[in-house]
């Protein structure tokens, strides 16, 4: 008999009883092999290594300039640190809209390369073909409507989408459509919470919101953000649970104070 104990895996199925059970889902980013780590032991449902990394770990202004191959090689590194939480990875911006060969091909190398549980597209309508495909494969589909950073230049800026009726509309429309298609849950990026709630209560399957207030059925934020190593980014909707930035300047100059003064190593220090 083995003396492990079983852990209960999160899969694409867990979270939609999730929903149907009104038990609000978690997810959050992590990039690399010790984040992910500590972030599964924390408990949260889902780990998404989002495009985000372009920003936050390579220090681009937009995600556009990551391509799949660094996007697969964060995957391979959270994968290793992860044994609960759902992993779900980026396509990243010009790997999956061309054409639906292309998205299923990217996409079969997150998985097969990268070890991904699921991906995530950005997009609706426009995107419809490509996602088809990639269900049809057998890989499960994360869709991401509302802001969606990688049309950045398309919307010139990062504020609120889908505060207008027809933008409104085609969200709600886009939802029904990613349902229809088999995605297994949507990311809503930043709409007005009312517009949330409405879309969440249009879908039987798990609405995740970023900055779409709290009648969605899960919450997601980048790991970054809320443990507050980033110091330049306040949105409204995020909550800081740490203020990582202090500190770890903090350590790192009475690390510097402890050197320059030969205070470290001290002889319980040395061999
Ligand atoms: O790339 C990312 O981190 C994301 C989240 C903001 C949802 O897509």
């Amino acid at each position: 008999m083995s003396v492990h104990s079983e852990i209960k895996k999160i899969t694409t199925e867990t979270l939609r009883k999730m929903k149907f059970d009104k038990e609000k889902i978690t997810m959050l980013t992590a990039y690399d092999f010790t984040t992910a780590k500590m972030v599964d032991a924390g408990g949260v449902d889902s780990i998404l290594i989002g495009d985000s990394a372009a920003n936050v770990m390579a220090g681009h202004e937009t995600t556009l300039p990551i391509t799949l191959d660094q996007m697969i090689y964060h995957t391979q590194c959270v994968v290793r640190g992860v044994e609960r939480a759902l992993v779900v990875a980026d396509l990243p911006f010009g790997t999956y809209q061309s054409n639906p060969e292309k998205a299923l091909d990217s996409a079969v190398r997150m998985m097969k390369e990268g070890g991904a549980h699921a991906i995530k597209i950005e997009g609706g309508k426009e995107i419809e073909d490509s996602i088809r495909k990639i269900v049809n494969a057998g890989i499960p589909v994360c869709g991401h409507l509302g802001l969606t950073p990688q049309s950045i230049y398309q919307f010139g800026t990062y504020k609120v989408r889908a505060k207008e009726e027809a933008e409104a509309e085609k969200l709600i429309s886009d939802c029904k459509l990613l349902e229809e298609l088999g995605c297994f849950a949507v990311v809503l990026e930043k709409i007005p919470a009312a517009l949330a709630k409405k879309a969440s209560e249009s879908i039987s399957i798990p609405t995740i919101g970023i900055g779409a207030g709290p009648d969605c059925d899960g919450q997601v934020l980048v790991y970054h953000d809320m443990v507050g190593m980033n110091q330049g980014f306040s949105p409204k909707f995020l909550r800081r649970y740490l203020d990582l930035y202090s500190e770890i300047t903090g350590a790192v100059s009475q690390y510097v104070k402890d050197v320059k003064s030969s205070d470290f190593p001290n002889d319980k220090e040395s061999y």
